[in-house]
């Protein structure tokens, strides 16, 4: 069982590129981390999700947090303390003194709780960010712990930033001041004659073998042998999901050193998920930055979509889990292709979403002439993805227009609005939820369960695969 104080490694340091001298250290939902003076800059972009710094600068240690929800959903949720405020502030604190932080000394700085997106009744009824805010201040007066600045509620997402070589707290806008800012920059229109063949020749391609799985994943019938021997033809992805294994679940001295060793210590199912996930990253990484403020920021949307994907399969029973990973997984794929156009004219793109309150997908297509949605599709087609997967990719947007795959494509439309609500970070799309509980409702949920969704949210990277 992972514990929940947890921390991602450093988003500049992943991937071999050069460490940089401050080193980030991205603080995902549910994460908390605490720390001694360094050269170290913790950050959490939180839209619905609140976050808190506590320091004490006269002792040098201070942390960050980051919850999800204001109290757990039941009881037995409580071994993931650091996702309530109700459970995770006492923990943390409790954390700071026992490190030797003095009570006294500690000063807070609260972030968070907006209503991203587009708000309808439903949300301003449930107010969970609001509600998760006003726990965290109920428990900090409580322990008569100064707040030093508090930038609650509100329409956008922040970014909060605890620098650990003097303690002090930033809080800022993610997007709306810099891309207001910035010039205009039109971008180039997207020629289907001309840049679609150029694209696929450019696009890194998704290994033959890993659109083999996928097919056979959305076939009931496929036998996990046939996988595994096709994993085991790819040495680089064989190690990276034997590495994946051995650093997300076990710890030292119980190495999994072999695909039949994963197999037997996770399960098929699980097996599976690594396997994709390890082939997609590949793919996902690639990007250059428009649909993202962090490094491999579509990547973890991806995976993170997949997940609660999955997570809601479960909850619902609308759909088979292992679709709806790998839907999850694959949805914003046209993404890749067109972050490049996207990256060109960021400031205006992003003022068009932010500050016209419009949809990525209206945007790309009269900025750019098409959408990720149909380009992903047209990608998914000549790859040769499996009908569910073109209509998760075709549809996710707009569900109601799916034919023949429309609860999976609805349960990964809620996945998606949920994580650009309560996972910002990773991905700035903007998606539309005045009709919030309809949605639900189509999955079979009644409206007042929408906590219990939210619950579900991977925390953090490390909860990812
Ligand atoms: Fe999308
Ligand atoms: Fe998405």
């Amino acid at each position: 069982m992972k514990a929940d104080f947890v921390s991602t490694p450093a988003a500049d340091s992943q991937h071999g590129s050069t460490p940089a001298l401050i080193e980030k250290e991205i603080i995902g939902s549910g994460e908390r981390r605490l720390s001694g003076k360094c050269r170290r800059v913790l950050e959490a972009f939180l839209g619905s999700c609140v976050g808190v710094t506590l320091c004490d600068p006269e002792r040098e240690l201070g942390g960050m947090i980051h919850f999800l929800l204001p109290e757990p959903i039941s009881p037995t949720m409580s071994l993931y303390a650091s996702r309530y405020a109700s459970t995770g502030l006492p923990k943390f604190l409790d954390d700071l003194v026992r490190a030797g932080a003095r009570k006294e000394h500690l000063r807070a700085c609260v972030a968070g709780g907006a209503l991203v997106g587009e708000v309808s009744a439903f949300d301003l009824n449930l107010d969970i960010g609001g509600r998760t805010s006003a726990v965290v201040e109920r428990i900090l007066s409580e322990q008569q712990i100064p707040i030093a600045r508090m930038e609650t509620g509100g329409f956008f997402t922040c970014k909060m930033s605890l620098d650990l070589s003097n303690f002090k707290t930033s809080i800022e806008p993610v997007m709306d001041q810099d891309f207001a800012r910035a010039e205009r920059t039109e971008p180039r229109p997207f020629e289907l004659d001309r840049d679609f063949p150029d694209l696929m020749r450019h696009l890194k391609p998704i290994p033959q073998v890993a659109l083999k799985i996928l097919r056979m994943i959305d076939d009931q019938n496929c036998r996990f042998a046939d996988i595994a021997d096709q994993v085991k033809q790819d040495q680089t992805i064989s190690a990276k999901v034997l590495h994946i294994c051995n650093s997300t679940f076990f710890g030292r001295g119980r190495k999994v050193d072999s695909i039949e060793r994963a197999l037997t210590v996770l399960g098929e199912r699980n097996l599976i998920k690594f396997i994709v996930s390890a082939f997609l990253e590949r793919f996902l990484f690639s990007t250059a930055g428009g649909y993202s403020i962090c490094k491999g920021g579509l990547y973890y949307h991806a995976l993170a979509t997949a997940q609660l994907g999955e997570r809601l399969a479960r909850l619902t029973g609308v759909s088979r889990p292992d679709l709806a990973y790998t839907g999850g997984l694959l949805h914003d794929i046209g993404k890749v292709a067109l972050d490049q156009f996207v990256a060109a004219s960021r400031p205006l793109f992003y003022r068009q979403v932010i500050s016209r309150r419009r949809s990525a997908v209206e945007v790309e297509q009269e900025l750019i002439g098409i959408d990720h949605t149909v380009l992903g599709a047209m990608i998914g087609d000549s790859w040769g993805f499996p009908d569910s997967l073109r209509e998760v990719v075709l549809h996710h947007h707009a569900p109601e227009r799916a034919r023949h795959q429309q609860p999976l494509v609805r349960l990964i439309h809620l996945a998606d609005l949920i994580m650009a609500r309560f996972a910002p970070g990773y991905e700035l799309e903007r998606i539309d939820s005045t009709d919030l509980d309809r949605r639900l409702q189509a999955l079979g949920l009644a409206p007042d369960r929408l906590r219990e969704v939210v619950d579900q949210v991977p925390s953090g990277t490390t909860d990812l695969v």
